[in-house]
């Protein structure tokens, strides 16, 4: 059984200026992560098996958990594993400073998703009665919408980039309408939410930014309420305090609009690289939820899910992991386990046993709606342009990656006119 490298008795715990990645530890950031994630996966994988030391953003030291059953152990067990980063040893010890971009997706908020037990099903309530009533209000009518105003924009051009001009965009459009906010700061929004999730220098500034304009929405509602998201989480009986509301604002947002963009744009991917595909669609001989739950399998929006916190010493995948130590969740790479799925290319049709919306407590409360904006944005693109085709060869296309997501840069389409 192994220590951390940086958690072992003789090193300076999680030191991040005297190791500087040196000490031979993977980072899950800069330039080897940016193009080659899945590479770092499979080598982690081979030379530590399913639990692997990395060091993220700042090289602050954390397990990367890689293995399918590790995952699930993690994600079930919130008495071993918390989700509150307030026991976080490297932070309480003053090792990662309270401004560093990790923060951002690490550290504590009065989220429901920073928090477990009582308080945690307290606020997740509130969150899910909304997210019910924002459903059954016709959510994909909202998508339709806003998927034909963008189409109309590229639609005599015969020509558009689907990351940039649709995926990119349209779940954030959904949302600003779902929240009450106005059409017009949606690009604001997406923009800002992108750079939280990338890291980096500007990564505090975008939150800023973000926070800027709920606090505003959130002060209008409370004047004028009205029958959106941003006015039901006030006046749940939850009785959420005015922090509460903006958190919860924030990390809908957040969570809603990157997850599910990322995800439009590789079920967009998959289908217009295969055109058995593309015709099924087309035909109504194929279901778009089986090649969502297709990508959901092989890229994942979310790679790796920040972060769960030991609250004792104990054992996970032969390594000796400590009380307050951080852990990250490799969803893609525990999608791909070779001890759950000896043979990927077996398909995995019908089987949603995929870790892409978590597990246990904190699984998304929101996949439903995620699901219901692509399957319609499909839809409404592969209805309003003929003969849609790729532009250029499959192996052209090419995504960057950060800590926590890897994401299509573009996909250049053709149609009739
Ligand atoms: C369709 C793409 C989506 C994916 C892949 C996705 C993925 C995830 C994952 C992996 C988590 C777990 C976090 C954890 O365990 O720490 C999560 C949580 C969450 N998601 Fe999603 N999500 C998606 C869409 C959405 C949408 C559309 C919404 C809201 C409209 C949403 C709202 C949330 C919220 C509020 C949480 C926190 C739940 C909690 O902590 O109890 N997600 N999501």
């Amino acid at each position: 059984m192994t220590d951390h490298p940086l958690n072992g008795p003789d090193s300076p715990r999680g030191c991040p200026v005297a190791h500087g990645g040196g000490d031979g530890l993977t980072r899950l950031y800069g330039p080897e992560a940016a193009t080659d994630p899945y590479g770092i996966y499979a080598r982690l994988r081979k030379e530590h098996g399913p639990v692997a030391p990395v060091l993220l953003e700042g090289d602050v030291p954390a397990w990367l958990v890689l293995g399918y059953r590790e995952c699930r152990r993690v994600l079930d067990n919130p008495r071993q594993f918390a989700r509150d980063s307030r026991i976080w040893r490297d932070w309480k010890e003053g090792r990662v400073d309270g401004a560093s971009p990790l923060m951002q997706m690490v550290g504590w908020r009065p989220d429901c998703v920073s928090q477990d037990g009582e308080p945690h099903r307290r606020l997740r309530g509130a969150v899910n009665d909304n997210l019910q009533a924002v459903a059954s209000r016709g959510i994909r009518r909202h998508v339709t919408h806003f998927a034909n105003k963008q189409i109309d924009a590229f639609a005599e051009a015969g020509s558009a980039d689907l990351v940039a001009e649709y995926a990119e965009y349209l779940p954030m459009l959904v949302l600003t309408r779902v929240f009450g906010l106005a059409e017009g700061e949606g690009r604001r929004l997406a923009e800002s939410s992108a750079q939280v999730i990338k890291g980096g220098a500007e990564a505090l500034t975008h939150n800023d930014r973000i926070m800027q304009i709920l606090g505003e929405l959130a002060e209008r509602k409370r004047m004028e309420p009205g029958s959106d998201f941003t006015t039901g989480l006030m006046e749940h009986h939850a009785d959420l305090d005015d922090d509460e509301v903006l958190s919860h604002l924030r990390l809908v947002l957040i969570a809603a609009h990157t997850t599910t963009s990322n995800l439009l744009a590789r079920v967009l991917q998959l289908v217009l690289t295969d055109t058995t595909r593309l015709s099924g669609l087309v035909s109504g001989q194929l279901n778009i939820s089986a090649v969502v739950e297709e990508v959901m399998w092989s890229t994942p929006p979310l790679s790796v899910l920040p972060g769960r916190f030991a609250t004792a010493d104990l054992e996970l995948g032969g390594h000796r992991i400590h009380e307050g130590d951080l852990l990250v969740l490799g969803l893609t790479a525990g999608n791909v386990d070779p001890e759950i799925r000896p043979d990927v290319g077996i398909s995995v049709h019908g089987n949603q046993s995929h870790l892409a919306f978590s597990s246990g407590p904190h699984e998304c409360p929101g996949q439903n709606i995620g699901q219901a904006i692509i399957e319609t944005a499909v839809d409404v693109l592969l209805h309003r342009l003929p003969g849609l085709r790729l532009a250029v060869a499959p192996e052209q296309l090419t995504s960057t990656a950060s800590s926590w997501e890897a994401r299509l840069d573009r996909l250049p389409v053709e149609f009739a006119v």
